[in-house]
């Protein structure tokens, strides 16, 4: 099932579609204008299948609601509920992050990859962010590539994550999943398997290997990745 909605429709009377922006498996996500106040929103359409009893929907409304102080997290603003030909649709509008997804940004870099020292400030901003989703007690879920916004600024990044996926009631083993998953992003962005066995030692002792028992041991938290970034020694 596809929506595909063009330009110029119209969701619930209220947001002008501009673009879409992606879609995934959980639905679709649009740029669209707020028409009465003439700002731009995302609009992420559900598909039913992916959004059984608006489980999806409410999960990552109530999610971003409860995290809204967290600067990583898009900030949620309104639920609308439309019927696009014949099926009932679950439409959450947020803001909308002006950036490009970290996955066609690194297609864009020479060789396809971040220098180290790039990688460890992206890492060190996902981790900033991450950490106050954790201080919350709570998990992203589903850290990767095409759920980050990412903008360079200055020395470093801006970076926004999207899309969280629902594990059930928070567990430490669901944040030791984040962490892994954001050692992994370190791994990929610097060229995965292609370039991991140059890298220098600084590096490896962060990635493990992608042993997940190495890396849990080594880092609980996002705020302990982050603060072994900001005071690791160099050789
Ligand atoms: N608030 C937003 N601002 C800008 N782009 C967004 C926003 N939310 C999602 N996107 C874009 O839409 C894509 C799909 O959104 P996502 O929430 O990840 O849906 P899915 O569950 O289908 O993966 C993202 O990869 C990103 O490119
Ligand atoms: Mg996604």
């Amino acid at each position: 099932m596809k929506y595909d909605l063009e330009p110029g429709y119209m969701i619930a009377g209220k947001y002008e579609v501009l673009e879409k922006l992606g879609s995934g498996w959980e639905g679709e996500v649009y740029r669209v204008r707020e028409r009465a106040i003439g700002v731009e929103r995302a609009a992420k359409l559900f598909y039913p299948h992916s959004d059984a009893r608006n489980r999806a929907t409410k999960f990552y409304a109530r999610k971003l609601n409860k995290l809204r102080q967290c600067p990583i997290l898009i900030q949620y603003h309104t639920g609308e509920r439309i019927e696009i030909r014949g099926t009932k649709v679950n439409v959450l509008i947020s803001e909308y992050v002006e950036g490009e997804i970290l996955a066609s940004f690194l297609k864009r870099q020479p060789g396809k990859r971040l220098t180290p020292f790039e990688g460890l400030h992206l890492l060190h901003e996902l981790a900033l962010g991450v950490e106050e989703i954790h201080k919350a007690r709570e998990y992203h879920g589903d850290l990767h590539e095409d759920n980050i916004i990412i903008r360079r600024k200055g020395l470093s990044f801006n970076v926004k994550v999207v899309d969280m996926y629902d594990w059930g009631v928070p567990a430490a083993e669901n944040i030791r999943d984040d962490v892994c998953d954001l050692v992994r992003i370190l791994y990929d962005v610097l060229g995965g398997k292609r370039t991991y066995r140059k890298q220098s030692p600084e590096i490896k002792y962060i990635v493990s290997g992608l042993k997940r028992s190495l890396i849990t041991r080594k880092f609980r938290t996002a705020g302990h990745l982050r603060r072994h970034i900001e005071n690791m020694e160099w050789e």
